[in-house]
């Protein structure tokens, strides 16, 4: 049931300038100010310094129209409502874990077998915001954020899986969300970031790890959709089932044969479609469920139709397992070719669920995958599939983690594959962030310029999208606080706030300052 392709309807629908904004946006480096800057001085006239009508140029009083022309660099502008936000999940940043009836996460099991985690460190403590809730609402009120996104911790809820409600788990979520609406702010719920309770027999490799999510996402429902509006059940189906089952690099950290992982697999993308379901059948009309899922994202190589269609395909095809059969309700066949005699059990109705129709698509966008045509003339090599992934050369530059290769276009290819492939109604990047260094100078400020780089050149590729009318409605940043970062403990810091982990002090990175002007102008510069 491939939903049917929309690949031509693109018009610009509120950009102030379209030909000259469109130009400025499809490269987006050389339309970012500092490169502007840099343009200028050198004595070269860029295109895009020319103000637009319906802007004034940034301290344009006193200035000449050909100063103007070369200081005032073109913001890009997102449409009106564009959502801003901010995201963390729970094991991440609440610590508390025995607080209120909490049952074990196997996140909480994991991080405490010695050798697993950066020094041993544990989600034990990491943010406490299970206490400081109110200060990180304030903060992000500080940001002007509309919206925050946060994870629910299952074993807070149903501390054995299963059974019984824990009132107490469920009263601190109603605090955070009363506290956030207090403020001005919109809850996006995601219902499973990865601490599975511990309780859970088998835990994915039980079938009826599907049927308890199913459960205690309606029984969420219920309890929160008079103020929730926005639901999204599972976060990146990859590291929880091949990290945790098949690599066993996070929680549970088994390495299992491929028939069992890809029976893990079906489980996972199982449990999103029942939960859709059931939070469909306990919640008022209206309410928007979507999942957040890190897609490998194929770049094309070269911005040509071939190249282009062939990205798609690697798009489709590579991310088979989860977002496609997601999209779907279908295993591809070369996925299911691939698998052979390891292809997972499918019981009747399971595809069927699996595709429930979604509100929105969320991505967790970070790095980019390249691909490009299986018949380039001349290049030598062809594939059945219609397309060749790049090896990617050792010299790609990364953030601070070594997997973060920086590639700010990748967020909209992202984009536009979704939304060619499968039109969904609206696309929020429900995560886009990187690490820093994030010393404190002599006067206790973080300067973090990396940050503002990475998150400056990935905007300008978000706004190129909308740009160009793909349905892309917000974006989260991650995160809103520095946290514990899974394997790397505390060792990376991915906040726009700084933690400082002794005293769990929290003060505003330069990034923070920075994406508080992005959201006051609705735009990037
Ligand atoms: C994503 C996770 C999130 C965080 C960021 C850096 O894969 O969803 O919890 O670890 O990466």
């Amino acid at each position: 049931m491939a939903r049917p392709k929309n690949l031509t309807r693109r018009q610009f629908t509120f950009a102030t300038t379209s030909a000259t904004l469109v130009a400025s946006s499809s490269s987006a480096l050389v339309a970012s100010s500092s490169a502007l800057a840099d343009a200028t001085a050198r004595g070269i006239h860029a295109q895009a310094a020319t103000p637009s009508p319906a802007e004034p140029p940034v301290g344009a009083a006193a200035q000449s129209s050909a100063e103007v022309s070369a200081t005032a660099p073109r913001r890009l502008e997102f449409p009106p409502n564009f959502l801003w936000g901010c995201a963390t999940s729970a094991y991440q940043i609440e610590g508390a874990v025995t607080e209120d009836g909490r049952g074990p996460s196997i996140w909480d099991t994991f991080a405490h077998v010695p050798g697993k985690t950066f020094k041993g460190e544990t989600g034990d403590i990491a943010d406490d915001s299970y206490h400081r809730y109110k200060e990180d609402v304030l903060l992000l009120k500080n940001l002007g954020v509309a919206a925050y996104r946060f994870s629910i911790s299952w074993p807070r809820i149903f501390p054995g899986g299963t059974g019984k409600a824990n009132a107490r788990g469920l009263a601190y979520y109603e605090r955070l969300v009363d506290e956030l609406l207090e403020n001005g702010i919109a809850p996006y719920v995601t219902l499973f970031h990865w601490d599975l309770p511990q309780a859970l027999p088998g835990g994915w490799r039980s079938r009826g790890t599907a049927q308890a999510f199913a459960d205690y996402a309606g029984f969420m429902a219920k309890r929160l959709s008079d103020r929730v509006r926005h639901f999204m059940t599972i976060n990146e189906f990859v590291c929880f089932t091949d990290l945790g089952y098949k690599i066993g690099l996070f929680a549970p950290g088994l390495k299992l044969p491929a028939a069992e992982v890809n029976q893990i697999r079906h489980h996972a993308v199982l449990a999103h479609g029942l939960a859709v379901q059931a939070i469909r059948a306990n919640a008022p009309g209206g309410t928007q469920v979507g999942l957040a899922e890190n897609a490998k994202v194929y770049v094309p190589v070269i911005e040509t139709a071939e190249h282009i269609e062939a990205a798609r395909r690697a798009f489709r095809e590579e991310n088979a397992a989860f977002l496609t059969a997601v999209m779907e309700g279908r295993y591809t066949d070369a996925y299911l070719a691939h698998a052979g005699a390891d292809a997972p059990t499918v019981a009747a109705g399971d595809m069927a669920a699996i595709g429930s129709p979604l509100d929105f698509v969320g991505l967790n966008v970070y790095q980019p995958e390249y691909a490009r045509a299986a018949e380039t003339p001349g290049h030598g090599t062809s594939s059945p599939a219609g397309y060749v992934v790049e090896p990617r050369p050792s010299s790609f530059p990364h953030m601070a983690s070594p997997w973060l290769f920086i590639g700010p276009e990748v967020i909209y290819w992202a984009i536009r594959h979704v939304t060619d492939l499968w039109n969904p109604a609206a696309i929020y990047i429900t995560e886009n962030g990187c690490p820093g260094q994030d010393l404190r100078d002599a006067a206790g400020h973080i300067e973090d310029t990396d940050r503002i780089m990475f998150l400056r050149n990935y905007l300008t590729q978000l706004q190129r999208a909308a740009a160009e009318n793909y349905p892309v409605r917000g974006y989260f940043v991650w995160s809103l606080l520095d946290n514990f970062e899974w394997l790397d403990g505390f060792s990376k810091r991915f906040g726009l706030h700084y933690v400082d982990f002794k005293t769990l002090r929290r003060i505003p990175k330069l990034s923070a300052a920075w994406y508080r002007e992005v959201i006051a102008s609705n735009a990037v510069a």
